[in-house]
């Protein structure tokens, strides 16, 4: 399966994607994924992460959608989920991480937002959508913003980032709030790139 975008595509996150982690969990990127944490893991160590992952997933019969973000060049730059997926409200986290950063700022995060929100919403019939972040996290804010989700909480000194206490923000989106994935591009002027 292959969720379509302007500026990435959605796919499942596999074998490429894997191969990247040792990569991106090493990186700037993983500081603010993780909020807060700078991880030094050998490439032992991710791989038995990756284990104790699929393990962990298996025995609590996991409902996460995991999707690698690849260029429409094929090129994979990071990953997006929905997470702790509770079916009986239909709500469910998000996460996402774009694991080289020179990708940063440049719209393909939010295009591969709007890809899986709408996914979420008109596909998997969810209700509503949140994400947790650390307020240091000026990307993530922005990008919250731009897409319309609601600050619904502020909790005190919930992370500590590179040696000081940090508050974490919780952002909701309700199915009726979203306007739709062709509106949001329509709104935010997203455009496919010209290839050189
Ligand atoms: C969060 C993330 C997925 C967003 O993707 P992205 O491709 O960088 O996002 P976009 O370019 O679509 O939008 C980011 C917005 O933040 C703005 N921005 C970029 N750097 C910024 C900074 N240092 N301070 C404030 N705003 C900034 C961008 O200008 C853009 O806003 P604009 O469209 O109004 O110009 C990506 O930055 C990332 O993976 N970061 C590291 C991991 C992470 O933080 N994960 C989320 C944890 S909750």
């Amino acid at each position: 399966m292959k969720l379509e975008g302007l500026l990435v595509d959605l796919v499942p996150y596999g074998k490429r994607y894997l191969e990247q982690e040792h990569r991106w969990h090493n990186s700037e990127a993983w500081f603010w994924a993780t909020a807060g944490d700078r991880m030094i893991l050998s490439q032992a160590a991710v791989e038995r992460r990756q284990q104790e992952r699929a393990e962990w997933m298996e025995q609590r019969g996991s409902k996460s959608v995991w999707f690698g973000i690849q260029t429409k060049d094929g090129l994979p730059i990071g990953d997006i989920a929905l997470t702790w997926v509770m079916p009986f409200s239909r709500v469910a986290m998000l996460g996402a991480a774009i694991g080289d950063s020179e990708y940063w700022g440049g719209g393909y995060g939010t295009d591969a937002l709007l890809l899986i929100v709408d996914y979420a919403f008109d596909w998997l019939d969810f209700r509503k959508l949140w994400l947790g972040t650390m307020s240091l996290n000026e990307r993530v804010m922005r990008q919250m913003e731009k897409v319309r989700f609601t600050l619904e909480a502020r909790t005190r000194d919930g992370h500590y980032a590179d040696g000081q206490p940090v508050d974490e923000l919780y952002y909701g989106l309700l199915r009726e709030e979203w306007p739709g994935r062709e509106a949001m591009i329509e709104k935010l002027g997203l455009r496919a790139r010209m290839k050189a």
